[in-house]
C-alpha cells in the first residue's frame, strides 16, 4: 500500500470511529431494567431511571424491560413523573423496533414512532401497543391486561 493510500485509509477509519462514538453518545446507553412480573403487572423500581456517571447522577429518558413472559421487550419512557410503556413490536409486519431518546425506528422497512407510540413515518399505520402505567412513591406498575 502506498503512503498516500495508507494515510487516506487511516483518516477514513478515524473519522468513522469518531462519528460512531458521537452517534452512540447522542443516543445514550440502553439500560435493561430489573423488574418483577406477577399477575400481569410489571413492577419497575423508579430508581432504574437514575444513571450514575462519573459520580454524578442523571435521569435516563427510557429503560427497557425484557422478560421471558413477554413476546417483545417493553420500552418505558419517562416524561416528568409520568411513564409511557410501549411494546417494541412494529405494527407494520411485527419486527422489533429500536428505541432512542426521541423515537423508535423499525429496522425492517423504516417506520418511525414517537415516544408516545404514534406513527411519524410509514409504512406502519397503527401506533405501537401502549400499556397503562400507574405508580406510587417507589415503583411504576405496567398493567399488561
Ligand atoms: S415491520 Fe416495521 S416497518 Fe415493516
Amino acid at each position: 500500500m502506498k503512503r498516500n493510500e495508507f494515510i487516506k485509509t487511516c483518516g477514513s477509519i478515524c473519522l468513522s470511529t469518531s462519528a460512531i462514538t458521537l452517534l452512540l453518545q447522542s443516543c445514550g446507553s440502553i439500560h435493561y431494567a430489573s423488574h418483577t412480573l406477577e399477575e400481569n403487572i410489571i413492577k419497575l423500581n423508579r430508581s432504574e431511571f437514575v444513571e450514575l456517571k462519573n459520580e454524578q447522577t442523571s435521569q435516563r429518558s427510557f429503560v427497557i424491560v425484557k422478560d421471558e413472559g413477554l413476546p417483545f421487550p417493553i420500552v418505558v419512557y419517562k416524561n416528568g413523573d409520568q411513564a409511557i410503556a410501549l411494546l417494541m413490536q412494529c405494527t407494520h409486519q411485527g419486527c422489533e423496533v429500536n428505541p432512542n431518546a426521541y423515537s423508535l425506528v423499525c429496522p425492517c422497512h423504516g417506520s418511525e414512532f414517537d415516544t408516545t407510540g404514534k406513527v411519524i413515518n410509514p409504512p406502519a399505520e397503527e401506533p405501537l401497543k401502549n400499556y397503562k402505567v400507574t405508580m406510587d412513591d417507589h415503583y411504576y406498575y405496567i398493567h399488561l391486561s
